[in-house]
């Protein structure tokens, strides 16, 4: 296809960029729906989409065609202006969960969460007058790399060298109310969960954790900020996994598919804690610039439009199902499948490498985390087929 070498590749990112990254062994020439290419032209079914970001598949054509439209008339001025796109997507944003009320755009999943943290704390200690700054989050959490949402993160192995993390922060055992209720206190300004915990392993919360967390929050004046970076936009099956517990959280922090693979995140809050924030108390350069905000709104008109949160509901219900009788087939391999939607995990019974690397030489693009969960985040329009070919792929793996 090109003369451009894998081999070339490695050597001057090696040489170029600083070493943050273990990289699968894959250079990516271009995607489709989802289908990527490498240079070499061989073809991968993407069933990890950018890690939950490319929702829609690869260059939507809807997507691109509002972005190159957008990019013609407005690509960004500074938050010092008035700009209906941002107002276009906070109304889209806020009619999939009509409790909320306000929304602030930034432009990653952290800076979302940073923002939470720094809501809940102004709320409480100016709107509320309560001395409360302690943000209480849960093993297996993973809210991000800047310093606060590391201490959040709370595991060394994201914080090893970073010393000292902002203080703040506890952590608690994840599932286990009893802990919640003796961890809580009069410092206590929000809890902060993922539904399901992406990094953590595809670890969904239970209807009873989800419902204890948001009593304790109510009873002790906590506010409740759910993590949906990962789990948001339909995913799971609904707009938000908070939605299949009833939950009201206060705080909601989205980023990932957003906009379609272009960078951005929102914050979304009740009308009650929006006080929380006054002029001045809060800001980024790019966030809801114009050409985000136009590339957002599309994504979300296309997942209302397409019914893609249903859909994801459905096919994952399949999928999951489907991967337990490779399970049956191959006794001994698979300990457990879970998830909501499209975010599944197969627990393997021992360390799934090898497993992960067959199934790339299959062609198959997806995650190993906690060295033994099959992390598979594919787009919501993915066919039924491919996660059929998957299946038999992944049998064919264990063997
Ligand atoms: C649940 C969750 N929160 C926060 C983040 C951080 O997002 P970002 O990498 O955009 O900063 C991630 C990223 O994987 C995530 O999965």
């Amino acid at each position: 296809m090109t003369d451009i070498s894998f081999e070339k590749l490695r050597q001057e990112e090696e040489a170029l960029l600083f070493r943050t990254y273990g990289r699968y062994p894959v250079a990516v020439a271009r995607g489709q729906g989802a289908r990527l290419w490498d240079y070499a032209g061989r073809e991968y079914v993407d069933l990890l989409a950018g890690i939950a970001v490319d929702a829609l598949g690869h260059c939507h054509p809807e997507v691109t065609e509002s972005v190159i439209r957008q990019a013609g008339r407005l690509v960004h001025v500074s938050n010092l202006f008035y700009q209906k796109e941002q107002l276009v997507l906070a109304r889209a944003l806020l009619d999939t969960a009509p409790h909320l009320g306000k929304v602030f755009f930034c432009n990653s999943g952290a800076e979302a969460n940073e923002a939470a943290i720094k809501l809940a704390r102004r709320y409480q200690q100016r709107v509320r007058g309560r001395d409360a700054q302690e943000i209480i989050t849960f093993q297996g959490a993973f809210h991000g790399r800047t310093l606060a949402t590391l201490a959040a993160t709370g595991h060394p192995r994201f914080s090893d060298g970073f010393a000292p993390l902002p203080g703040g922060f506890r952590q608690i055992p994840w599932g286990d109310p009893a802990a919640l209720e003796a961890a809580v206190s009069p410092a206590t300004a929000g809890v902060l969960l993922e539904i399901v915990q992406g990094e953590g392993g595809i670890r969904p919360a239970t209807p009873a954790f989800a419902a204890a967390v948001q009593e304790i929050c109510r009873r002790s004046g906590a506010l409740l900020l759910v993590d949906e970076v990962q789990s948001g936009l339909g995913r799971t099956g609904k707009w938000w996994a908070f939605q299949h517990f009833g939950l009201s959280p206060d705080i909601v922090t989205v980023a990932k598919a957003l906009a379609g693979g272009l960078p951005m995140g929102a914050m979304l809050g009740t009308d009650g804690v929006a006080g929380g924030f006054v002029a001045g108390s809060h800001a980024t350069t790019f966030g809801g610039g114009a050409l985000v905000a136009t590339a957002a709104a599309k994504v979300l008109e296309i997942i209302a439009r397409d019914r893609l949160a249903e859909r994801a509901g459905e096919l994952g219900a399949w999928a999951g199902e489907r991967f337990r009788a490779v399970g049956r087939a191959r006794p001994g391999t698979i300990a457990e499948v879970r998830g909501l939607g499209l975010m599944i995990g197969i627990e393997l019974a021992g360390p799934g490498g090898e497993v992960w690397a067959a199934l790339l030489e299959k062609g198959f693009i997806l995650n190993l985390t906690q060295e033994r969960v099959l992390r598979l985040l594919p787009p919501l329009n993915i066919e039924r087929e491919d996660l059929e070919a998957f299946a038999v792929a992944l049998e064919e793996a264990l063997a």
